[in-house]
C-alpha cells in the first residue's frame, strides 16, 4: 500500500507512537544537559501541537458533523487538548527559567496523553478509515509527513 493509501487510523496511531518516542527521548536526557533537554522538549511540543492542529482543523469537524454522540466525544477531545496545551506551557516555562526538574508535570502530561490517545485510537480513529474523502486523507498524510521532514532537518 502506498503512503497516501495508508489507513488514517494507522497514520494517526503511528504519529502517537512517534510522539511518545520523542517525549521519552526528552525524559531520558539528564538535567545536566539542559540545552539538549530544552531542544528536545521544544521539538516534541511543536510536533504534538501540529498533530492536535490536524485533528482539530481537518478531522474533528467531519467526525462531529450530524451525530450528537460524536459531538459529545469531540467536546471531550477538545477539552483534553486544552489540558495537554496547559501542561506543555507550564513545562516550557519551567525549562526556560533554568535547569529544573519537570518530573511531576511530565507524569501529569503522560497521564493525560495516555488516556486521550487510547480514547482516540479506540473510539474515533477507526471511523476515519471508512468516512474520509481521499483528498482529506492526502491532506492529513501531507501535514503529518511535513512534521517528520521538518523534525529530521533540525
Ligand atoms: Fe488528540
Ligand atoms: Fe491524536
Amino acid at each position: 500500500m502506498n503512503a497516501t493509501g495508508e489507513r488514517p487510523s494507522r497514520l494517526l496511531g503511528d504519529d502517537h507512537e512517534e510522539l511518545d518516542q520523542r517525549f521519552e527521548e526528552f525524559r531520558s536526557t539528564p538535567s545536566s544537559e539542559s540545552g539538549r533537554r530544552n531542544e528536545l522538549f521544544d521539538r516534541f511540543a511543536a510536533d504534538l501541537r501540529r498533530h492536535i492542529s490536524v485533528e482539530e482543523r481537518l478531522l474533528f469537524p467531519v467526525f462531529g458533523e450530524g451525530d450528537p454522540a460524536h459531538r459529545v466525544l469531540v467536546d471531550r477531545m477538545l477539552d483534553e487538548h486544552r489540558r495537554i496545551e496547559d501542561v506543555l506551557q507550564r513545562i516550557h516555562l519551567r525549562l526556560e527559567a533554568g535547569p529544573a526538574s519537570t518530573e511531576e508535570m511530565e507524569v501529569e502530561l503522560l497521564n493525560v496523553l495516555w488516556t486521550h490517545n487510547a480514547r482516540e485510537e479506540e473510539a474515533v480513529y477507526p471511523w476515519f478509515d471508512t468516512h474520509l474523502s481521499p483528498d482529506l486523507v492526502r491532506s492529513v498524510h501531507r501535514e503529518l509527513h511535513e512534521t517528520e521532514t521538518k523534525s529530521d532537518l533540525t
